[in-house]
């Protein structure tokens, strides 16, 4: 193991951008599809694997709705999220915040109930058995319309207990931000968090929206925000937490080579970055290769590497008194 691999297995961190329905590996996606007597275009795991060849964000989305088909009942949701977890855990992983796009289910007649269900027993057993702390996101399919997005909101109503905030995801261009002004300004009314995907592909106009129209509290990838220098001042002054995922800006085309990712660039121009894997079965590794990978293409000293991972605690919608607590966990983890 190099030393940057060792420093990061060794971190406590937060992982504030998953997609669940993102961690369904190839292996799992068969067998759930076997298990549940559902087609998939996939003759076998090598051929789903390869099928994984992006040039963008929409040719990515294509497959990942296609690969959730195989998600029905209230066990593929908890083995879907149980699988994810082991491998956060594995990661050194002590908190999640996890994504779940609800109309990818209830659009093919699965229960909103039953994806809570399984997604909420297998967090509870996380935090049972490892101390792993979590919050729960609905994303909102940004290329359907407000009132279906109203009407998931609706659905979530009686779960709220069970939800900490609102996302906006799926295809950015052509689908700004402020589509879904009164759906998030309601989500705010609620006592929800609110998070959106923008400046992944989208340009920083996107971003100035989803700060000014939506009132996010948290800003997914944003990296176009680097086009514009009085965008990046703003997001550093309101220390606004981004939460970039090197490994799929890689896979979906948004950079040529990881050498060439901004994330450090990010850090020098006092952005509150961080590190996580979006949708790691689709883009070949979860939070510890994102850290690990990028610091090796970019040269990240070790300094980043744990300034990353203090970003992930404070960027995360966990009490003060509990990042605290975090936060003393990774200063632990330097000096032991
Ligand atoms: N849904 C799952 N992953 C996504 C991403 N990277 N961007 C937008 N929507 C997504
Ligand atoms: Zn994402």
């Amino acid at each position: 193991m190099t030393d940057i691999a060792a420093l990061v297995a060794r971190l406590p961190k937060a992982e504030l951008h998953l997609h669940i329905e993102g961690s369904l590996e190839p292996e799992l996606m068969f067998e759930l599809a076997r298990r549940n007597g559902v087609a998939i275009p996939y003759a076998s795991v090598e051929e789903i694997r390869a099928a994984y060849d992006f040039s963008n964000l929409q040719d990515f989305l294509d497959i990942y709705y296609v690969g959730m088909n195989v998600l029905q009942t209230e066990q593929d949701f908890y083995d879907l999220t149980r699988a994810y977890l082991e491998r956060a855990h594995a990661d050194t992983v002590r908190h999640v915040e996890i994504f779940f796009d609800p109309q990818g289910h209830t659009d093919r007649g699965i229960a909103f109930e039953t994806v809570m269900a399984g997604i909420t027993r297998a967090l509870d057993h996380a935090k049972a058995e490892w101390g792993m702390t979590h919050k729960l996101i609905l994303c909102f399919l940004r290329h359907l319309s407000e009132e279906a997005a109203f009407e998931t909101l609706e659905q979530a109503v009686p779960h709220l207990g069970r939800i900490d905030g609102v996302g906006l995801d799926s295809s950015e261009m052509g689908h700004p931000p402020s589509k879904f002004a009164r759906v998030f300004a309601k989500a705010g009314e609620l006592g929800l968090k609110r998070v959106a995907h923008a400046g992944e592909e989208g340009p920083p106009e996107y971003v100035y929206e989803a700060l000014d129209i939506l009132k996010i509290d948290r800003l997914d990838h944003g990296n176009r925000a680097l086009e514009d220098a009085s965008l990046v001042k703003r997001l550093a002054d309101a220390q606004m937490t981004l939460t970039v995922c090197p490994l799929s800006n890689l896979r979906l085309c948004g950079i040529e080579k990881l050498e060439d990712h901004p994330l450090k660039r990010m850090l020098s121009q006092g952005l509150r970055a961080t590190c996580n894997s979006d949708d790691p079965a689709y883009f070949g590794g979860y939070v510890n290769d994102n850290y690990v990978r990028t610091a090796e293409a970019i040269g990240l000293d070790a300094g980043e590497i744990i300034e990353l991972a203090r970003n992930s605690f404070r960027g995360s919608f966990l009490e003060p008194a509990e990042i605290d607590r975090r936060l003393a966990e990774i200063d632990a983890a330097i000096a032991g």
